[in-house]
């Protein structure tokens, strides 16, 4: 297995109003990667981050909670010299108004494990906030006991790769529609996953590297919602083996606690 990354007050969290609602569209044609997936409409996913270094780099995915918060995967690394992109679509294109935001604090949660991996989940707080435009604004938070069933079609997106033996990852952000396991099934493929884990995938369609750290958003009550957030899965993104993201339910608790501590 291998992390999907590259080497080389709270109501305004949750299902408040203003989150999982995009002002541009999204236009999902298929089961189609990250491998087997198909190029977004540009905009219609304004929770999307970009996370990268000072060169530019893109190395990990996120999604923007609020306008001060983003939250990330733990084996990303982030720390304070990175920066958070929003607002982008083609990485390669100049012409984007793009909002990159200097990080002011990092906070990778503790039970974080490199061994289990459990826990894959950081929350970096904005230098300064995000403005919120039609091209940026944030993902609803699941509430902690939301059921999120096996077979339920959800989407991920993210700048990874498009074939594991690409070198480089795509300019366009890429989405895949793809349907949740329950960890009974997903079992089958990775053996025992802990709770705090949720599988989706396995249908055509896979996370890749450099998707690390993004959403997989399911719609409830017509908003979209951030479920997962890439992790790991095959080290060559197997369309037919499920990709493993972290379960935010498991860790709305942390995030609150983490926010109202800061
Ligand atoms: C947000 O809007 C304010 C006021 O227009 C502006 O000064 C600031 O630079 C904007 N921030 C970003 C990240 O674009």
């Amino acid at each position: 297995m291998a992390f999907l990354w590259l080497l080389p007050c709270l109501a305004f969290l949750g299902t408040a109003h203003g989150c999982g609602l995009p002002a541009i569209q999204p236009a999902i044609s298929g089961y189609a990667r990250i491998v087997n997936g198909e190029t977004a409409v540009p905009g219609s996913w304004p929770w999307q981050v970009s996370l990268q270094d000072n060169t530019g780099f893109h190395f990990c995915g996120g999604s923007l909670i609020s306008e001060n918060w983003v939250v990330t995967a733990a084996h990303c690394g982030v720390s304070t010299s990175h920066r958070v992109v929003l607002g982008e679509f083609n990485q390669r294109s100049p012409a984007e108004d793009v909002q990159v935001l200097q990080i002011a604090k990092v906070f990778k949660n503790r039970k974080f494990s490199g061994v289990s991996l459990k826990n894959d989940i950081t929350l970096l707080k904005l230098a300064t906030p995000a403005n919120t435009t039609d091209r940026v604004s944030p993902v609803c938070l699941p509430t902690a006991t939301d059921d999120f069933p096996g077979g339920l079609t959800c989407v991920t997106t993210g700048w990874g790769l498009t074939n594991p033996s690409a070198q480089n990852t795509p300019d366009q952000l890429q989405q895949v529609a793809l349907p949740l396991l329950t960890n009974r099934q997903c079992r089958r493929y990775w053996g025992n996953i802990p709770d705090v884990m949720i599988c989706a995938g396995a249908a055509g369609a896979s996370s890749c590297m450099g998707d690390s750290g993004g959403p997989l958003v399911c719609q409830k009550d017509g908003a979209w919602t951030l479920v997962g957030i890439v992790s790991w899965g095959s080290s060559t993104c197997s369309p037919s083996t499920p990709g493993v993201y972290t379960r935010v339910t498991k860790l709305r608790a942390w995030i609150d606690q983490t926010i109202v501590a800061d």
